[in-house]
């Protein structure tokens, strides 16, 4: 908030890029709804990511290839809608992008015309290096991600740590200097060695942003229904849960229950 004007000092590229220069991490959890990006931007996050986890989060997907574009801008329109200083970023998802830049370009616009989003996130490096020209050519900011890239799970095969090995990891680097070189304004990296995260971070321009990457990301990224113990059995090592809402909306729920079922709600007082 400036102190002078009372405006809320929004977050846009070349803010986060001033936070890398300076030194200052960057905060980014991701949202699919308005109440909850409301929370999330009120309580002071950075950057809001419209993640192709929904297909996971909210759909009940085992994986996040099943989201359409529809249903990212559904997403997004009502994330967008509740924020008033983070910035905005939508996952591309799989099948928008990959089959060429044309697609890219007009799933891309889609997003920010539909939406009001502010800059959107693609998974892969030289792949999809035609694409991402074309959509930063028509001035829309985006965010790259490597390492695990879950769009790529088939391929994967497990949702295990990527670039153990040299020629993975080699790959892995000559993608981050080309992402950087393309203009693209940030780096998710996802599960890889912290090692390969510093080295990364300290050889590229833009900011890195880690999710099971280790500590020398500029930024980090989780999932908010991860972070907040929403998701019941997801506990991989790089989570931390700073709640356990599972546990506490199961017993709000279990006293509602009771409360409806022994005639103590509604009292005198809740009702008209
Ligand atoms: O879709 C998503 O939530 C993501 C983050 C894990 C980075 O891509």
């Amino acid at each position: 908030m400036s102190a002078v004007t009372g405006e809320i000092k929004k977050i846009t590229t070349h803010v986060i890029q001033a936070m890398k220069d300076r030194g200052e991490k960057i905060a980014m959890l991701t949202a699919y709804d308005f109440s909850m990006a409301r929370i999330l931007d009120e309580a002071g996050i950075d950057i809001l990511l419209v993640g192709d986890s929904a297909s996971n989060v909210m759909a009940g997907h085992e994986t996040t290839l099943p989201i359409t574009l529809d249903q990212m801008i559904y997403h997004a329109q009502s994330v967008v809608r509740a924020v008033n200083r983070a910035m905005v970023v939508v996952d591309l998802p799989f099948g928008s992008y990959q089959s060429n830049s044309e697609i890219a370009l007009s799933s891309a616009i889609r997003i920010m015309k539909e939406s009001g989003a502010h800059a959107v996130k693609l998974e892969g490096g030289s792949e999809v290096e035609d694409s991402i020209r074309r959509i930063l050519l028509a001035g829309i900011p985006v965010m790259g991600h490597l390492g695990l890239t879950p769009q790529s799970i088939y391929k994967f095969g497990t949702y295990t740590v990527r670039a153990k090995e040299e020629q993975e990891a080699q790959k892995l680097r000559d993608d981050a200097k080309l992402l950087d070189e393309l203009g693209c304004f940030s780096l998710v990296l996802e599960k890889i060695p912290a090692k390969l995260t510093k080295e990364v971070s300290e050889s590229i321009t833009i900011p890195t942003i880690g999710i099971g990457a280790g500590p020398h990301a500029d930024g980090q990224v989780l999932v908010t229904h991860d972070m907040l113990g929403i998701t019941k059995d997801f506990k991989p090592r790089f989570l931390r849960r700073y709640a356990e809402l599972f546990q506490v909306m199961t017993e709000a729920t279990q006293g509602y229950i009771a409360d409806v079922k022994s005639k103590s709600f509604p009292n005198e007082k809740e009702q008209y």
